[in-house]
């Protein structure tokens, strides 16, 4: 994207939604002497599926990163709401609420499926109050269990290896992942799930 561009154009889209919730304004990025967008606007609004189309090396996948919080930009704003929002990484980014499925397959395949949903973000319980946490397994098999199920992917048991699944059902593991991300931030969800 290198004019300056908003991808929403199609003569900007009237939300029913009224303001956008992230809005990104006059995003650029190079990778040395490669330039990969400049000054890119996006507005997302809520309830709002958002198609990004565009040639290859558009810049598509940067763009997200940036709003992902796993590329920096070199210049622009993210707003959420009207605050500005600082994703310096993925986790900052999941702290806003947004998270990536990324294109590229990365289970573990030899790791449990709950540990692949879980992986980076394991949950713990506390021993001896809070110095020493430990693996909360029953728990992550509980959160999977129901993610998966609010999918319609049926796995007979999330202590199973994830290599040991069918395409169709490994593929569901990253989406997982990454909705479990975003159910952490949801403590609130795990209380009235009883988890
Ligand atoms: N980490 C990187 N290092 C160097 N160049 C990169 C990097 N990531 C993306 N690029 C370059 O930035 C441009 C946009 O890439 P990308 O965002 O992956 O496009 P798209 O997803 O639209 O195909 C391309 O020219 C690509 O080679
Ligand atoms: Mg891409």
């Amino acid at each position: 994207m290198n004019e300056k561009t908003d991808v929403n154009t199609a003569e900007n889209r009237v939300s029913s939604e009224g303001k956008p919730i992230i809005c990104m304004k006059s995003i650029s990025k190079h990778f040395g002497g490669v330039r990969a967008l400049k000054d890119v606007d996006l507005n997302l609004y809520n309830n709002e599926i958002l198609g990004l189309v565009g040639d290859n090396a558009a810049g598509k996948s940067t763009l997200m990163k940036i709003l992902a919080g796993v590329v920096q930009p070199d210049s622009g704003q993210i707003l959420m709401g009207d605050k500005t929002i600082h994703c310096k990484s993925p986790q900052d980014a999941r702290n806003h609420g947004i998270e990536m499925i990324y294109q590229d397959f990365a289970l573990v395949r030899s790791m449990w499926v709950a540990g692949n949903i879980f992986m980076g973000r394991e949950l713990t319980r506390g021993l001896l109050g809070k110095w020493l946490g430990i693996l909360d397994k029953k728990k992550m098999i509980k959160v999977s269990q129901r993610i998966l199920e609010a999918q319609n992917v049926s796995i007979e048991s999330c202590l199973k290896p994830a290599g040991a699944l069918s395409q169709a059902a490994s593929s569901n593991l990253w989406q997982s992942h990454a909705l479990s991300g975003l159910m952490q931030r949801l403590s609130s969800w795990m209380n009235q799930q009883r988890v």
